[in-house]
């Protein structure tokens, strides 16, 4: 899984405390909106949490759980599925009361598996050296990006993403979670640079 956000979450259908025979904790950066619940079910689940190294020794360090530091341009084969770290232009870190910890950079994800490709944006503005990722990946069936702007991208934005990346299938994320980043999911009908497929929370989409 990437980035569970559950608990604190006004839309999340589920809790972290039930999910079961989770493995594979992928986090893109350690905002509380995307770090979330991800301590907590790596030690209910003895999963392991993958990040950026600096995040991944905090937690490990902090909380003891599982982890595997990885940087950008690495990838590695967990099992049946390999995951590469690439960029993401956002922040990362911590905020402990009045102290804000350094939590490496942010980072997306190409998910492999069973010769299918998934990337996951995570939380980031335009950059053009998206083009490089299919050159190094190869071809990308589903790209997950944010579109709520003020934090990220927005959907104009998005649809430039969708160009450098070129995927079969677009997932648009990170938006109406909260009032700051609504949008208008008229907005959403324009994108005709991949087959958009809008998932609500809770709902299953099968590659
Ligand atoms: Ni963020």
């Amino acid at each position: 899984m990437i980035d569970p956000f559950l608990d604190k979450n006004p839309l999340a259908p589920i809790k972290s405390k039930d999910l079961k025979n989770i493995e594979l904790i992928l986090i893109t950066h350690a905002h509380s909106d995307h770090l979330g619940d991800a301590v907590e079910i790596a030690k209910r689940n003895n999963a392991t949490i993958v990040a950026i190294y600096e995040l991944a020794t905090y937690l490990n360090r902090t909380y003891g759980v599982k982890t595997f530091g990885m940087n950008i341009g690495g990838y590695y084969n967990f099992n049946d599925v390999k995951v590469w770290m690439f960029n993401a232009i956002h922040s990362s870190s911590i905020i402990e009361k009045e102290e804000i910890i350094y939590a490496g950079n942010p980072v997306s994800y190409v998910l492999e598996i069973e010769n299918k490709k998934v990337f996951h944006a995570g939380d980031t503005g335009l950059f053009k050296d998206m083009e490089l990722i299919p050159k190094i990946v190869g071809n990308i069936d589903v790209a997950i990006l944010p579109i709520g702007g003020i934090f990220t991208m927005d959907i104009n934005q998005a649809r430039i993403a969708l160009e450098m990346l070129k995927p079969k299938i677009f997932i648009p994320m990170h938006y109406n979670t909260f009032d700051l980043i609504k949008i208008d999911k008229k907005e959403l009908e324009k994108v005709k640079e991949a087959k958009t497929i809008i998932l609500s929370p809770g709902e299953e989409f099968e590659l």
